[in-house]
């Protein structure tokens, strides 16, 4: 209970803080945690690491990190970045084993690509992500659209909506405890729509968001039910045993096949659990990140679970 209510806010609350970032950071005990969680600080370390999942029968969808861009250059940064990437992704010439699903990805956070930018942010990421979407297409990869705080959420599916025109498999994500979110897989699960649907990863107020574990578990239930009854493509994206059984029951019940959902998990998180997925013939994709912008994401990660924050304040003891 105090986890919930008190030291995951305040993880989450430090994860937008650029004092306890230039704090982090800066300590050395904390980058064995960091390793367990991000794939690297340069694209080689991640297309390492994408080789390696590969090998195993694994999908991965790659995330080169940042967010909360406030420079239009360090927004062109990122881009390039991605276009380097989906390079080296095309050189792998990785042999889909099916038609329909592509085994690379990227995932992008429209926020990094400069969404937030006082003067034209929204066009600026639109922009960006077009060029992103562009060389995964030659590259033979999907892109999917990352889900950020709510404040976000009206620009980012607009954003999808306008690039689905000239990119139909663009995929992008919804959050189950947003109480808008039923209503956004409702108008999302249409033919060819690729929807990621995770429990949301950020600090939301009561006003937009449920607060307590149980309703959003509810709400993500009822929104699995709405992707797989639908005509799209839905993505599961937990980790938590019971969702993946109920979706495992929606899809037998719904008669859907192999090919027509997927399974996503974190880099670092549950691999014995991908690997069984994997065996019993399931897609598996494993969101890769990579760069050395870690510090949101990790300490989102920390916030997830409090085996985490206790390994992480234990690091921080002295000898
Ligand atoms: P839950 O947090 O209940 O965890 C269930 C179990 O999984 C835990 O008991 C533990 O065993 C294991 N586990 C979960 N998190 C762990 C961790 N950090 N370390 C170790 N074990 C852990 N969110 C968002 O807001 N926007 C986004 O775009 C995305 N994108 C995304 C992509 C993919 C592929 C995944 C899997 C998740 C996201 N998320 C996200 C994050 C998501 O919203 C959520 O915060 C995490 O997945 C944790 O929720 P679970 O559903 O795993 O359940």
């Amino acid at each position: 209970m105090a986890f919930s209510t008190l030291l995951r806010p305040a993880m989450l609350a430090a994860s937008r803080s650029p004092r306890m970032e230039r704090t982090i950071t800066r300590m050395r005990t904390t980058k064995k945690l960091v390793d367990r969680f991000v794939a690297g600080d340069s694209a080689d370390q991640a297309v390492t690491a994408v080789q390696s999942l590969l090998a195993s029968g694994r999908y991965v969808t790659i995330d080169y990190l940042g967010e909360d861009t406030t420079e239009i250059e360090q927004a062109r940064t990122t881009v390039t970045h991605y276009l380097h990437m989906l390079s080296a992704l095309a050189r792998l010439e990785v042999e889909p084993d099916t038609e329909s699903v592509r085994p690379l990805e990227v995932s992008l956070k429209l926020s990094a690509l400069g969404q937030s930018l006082p003067q034209d942010g929204h066009a600026i990421a639109l922009d960006h992500a077009r060029q992103i979407c562009v060389a995964a297409e030659a590259a033979g990869a999907w892109v999917t659209i990352d889900a950020e705080d709510h404040t976000t959420t009206d620009s980012t599916l607009a954003i999808v909506r306008e690039l689905r025109a000239d990119f139909p498999t663009l995929g992008t994500v919804l959050q189950a405890y947003l109480h808008r979110t039923e209503g956004d897989c409702r108008e999302l699960s249409g033919h060819g729509s690729r929807i990621r649907l995770c429990k949301g990863a950020y600090k939301e107020p009561a006003s937009v968001a449920y607060q307590d574990r149980a309703e959003v578990d509810e709400s993500y239930l009822r929104c699995l039910r709405v992707l797989m009854l639908g005509d799209g493509y839905p993505m599961v994206a937990t980790h938590d045993p019971a969702l993946i059984q109920a979706a495992q029951d929606c899809v037998e019940s719904t008669r859907r096949k192999p090919d027509e959902f997927e399974f996503q998990m974190l880099y670092g998180i549950r691999d014995a659990e991908q690997r069984r997925l994997v065996e019993d013939g399931n897609h598996l994709r494993v969101y890769v990140p990579y760069g050395d912008q870690w510090y949101g994401y990790f300490m989102r990660r920390l916030a997830e679970r409090p085996a985490n924050v206790a390994f992480f304040l234990r690091s921080l003891k002295p000898g």
